[in-house]
């Protein structure tokens, strides 16, 4: 490969001076020699060393040693106790509102279906066609099953929504906003706070999906007043594959939280064995059958070193990277085709950029071969995801090199 020793000796001056590149280590597999760069932090979260710990004492003590009194001496209390601390160290939401339970898709569908049940009168779920294909999918779901329109909102492809845009479409007839926070294609960051005021003037329930923030971008959930929130573990949050998802509800809403998979766990007194379903008081409503313990153990890692580092921190290091990545490609792949489909202005971010190329389809294999791993993503999208914690800038200076090295140049 040709270097550019002037990036990359900036890329190394930039780790030099990072506050948190200490923390880097903490990562298993960081110093593995055949991951040139792992760029796809925002897809799955590289595990922390620590994690390998708690799996295993999970499995010897608690499993193996408590058995089924494991159960009554706290794993049913855990859903909660660590939505608590998904609220506290990330999403600004005070305890009492956020649990962990299923997959971001099903909690999305228990949201969704609970604010349509609270706005009954009302007709249309407003959503924007960009959002991720779960998101569309599970609204067009419930709109066929509630006899609900979609409203879509067309948004600009290396965008995302904005208050003007959102305010254009809402009405007297919508029920139902669902957004994402950091868009998964563009990386775009909406402005939380003034879509949904703009939302609540119109008499409407959001619905946010965090899936790509939480972790990297601070939020204040509470602050916002925000109406639901969602979002995936395994991303920046290094839950592990499959981990399941958190969801907040805000607590004016909790009483009267309707959902629709009515299952004993969520339910008053589960242990009664009760004829008729009642549902808990607080959020354990939301829960509909038997937390996936495992699940949530690797999760409480990254937690605890988030609230170790402090989310503005965090943020303050994923504006860096993102903004050295834009830089590197602008350099390294200038004349090539590629074009930069994500917000210049950092402050209209996240911690993932997305480049377009039409040979990116067919570079992308070849690159996971060589070790250096991002994602692809229609149509022509490499998303370079830059997780703050566990990612280096010299790493992404390597990454960007080899992309530009593999395109086709004419
Ligand atoms: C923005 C967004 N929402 C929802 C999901 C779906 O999550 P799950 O597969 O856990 O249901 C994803 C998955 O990547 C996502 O990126």
């Amino acid at each position: 490969m040709s270097e550019n020793t002037s990036l990359l000796n900036r890329a190394r001056t930039l780790d030099a001076e990072d506050p948190l590149a200490g923390y880097r280590a903490r990562f298993e597999g960081h110093d593995d020699p055949d991951i040139v760069a792992y760029l796809d932090g925002n897809s799955l979260g590289r595990p922390l060393t620590d994690t390998l710990q708690r799996l295993e004492s999970f499995v010897r003590e608690q499993w193996a040693g408590r058995l089924i009194r494991g159960w009554d001496e706290g794993w049913l209390g855990l859903p909660e106790q660590v939505g608590d601390l998904i609220g506290r160290v990330a999403i600004g939401a005070a305890a009492g509102q956020c649990t962990v339970a299923d997959s971001t898709s099903v909690l999305l569908y228990k949201l969704a279906r609970a604010a349509v049940a609270a706005r009954p009168d009302r007709t249309e779920i407003v959503i924007d066609r960009d959002n991720f294909p779960t998101d569309r999918f599970i609204m067009e779901g419930i709109a066929a099953e509630r006899g609900l329109q979609l409203r879509w909102v067309d948004l600009q492809y290396d965008g995302g929504a904005t208050a003007a845009e959102v305010a254009a479409v809402v009405g007297p007839q919508t029920a139902l906003v669902v957004l994402s926070h950091v868009a998964y294609r563009s990386g775009h960051l909406a402005d939380i706070p003034a879509i949904t005021a703009v939302v609540h003037d119109a008499g409407a329930l959001v619905l946010w999906d965090l899936s790509h923030s939480v972790g990297s971008v601070p939020a204040e959930l509470d602050q916002w007043n925000v109406d639901y929130a969602t979002g995936c573990s395994y991303k920046y949050l290094n839950g592990g594959p499959g981990a399941p998802a958190w969801a907040y509800v805000a607590q004016r809403h909790l009483a009267d939280f309707q959902q629709p998979i009515q299952g004993w766990l969520g339910s008053a007194d589960p242990f009664g064995m009760g004829s008729d379903y009642e549902p808990a008081p607080g959020i354990r409503r939301l829960v509909s059958g038997t937390p996936p313990i495992i699940g949530m153990l690797a999760m409480q890692d990254m937690l605890a070193l988030i609230g170790e580092v402090g989310m503005p921190a965090v943020r303050a290091k994923s504006i860096a990277l993102t903004s050295f990545a834009i830089e590197a490609v602008e350099e390294l792949m200038s004349g090539t085709g590629v074009v930069v489909s994500s917000p210049r202005d950092p402050q209209e971010r996240g911690s993932h950029i997305t480049i377009d190329h039409p040979a990116f389809r067919d570079l992308v294999p070849e690159l996971w071969a060589k070790g250096v791993i991002p994602d692809y993503r229609n149509p022509a999208g490499i998303r370079l995801g830059l997780s703050p914690l566990s990612t280096s800038f010299e790493e992404t200076y390597l990454g960007i090199l080899q992309i530009a090295e593999s395109l086709p140049r004419s």
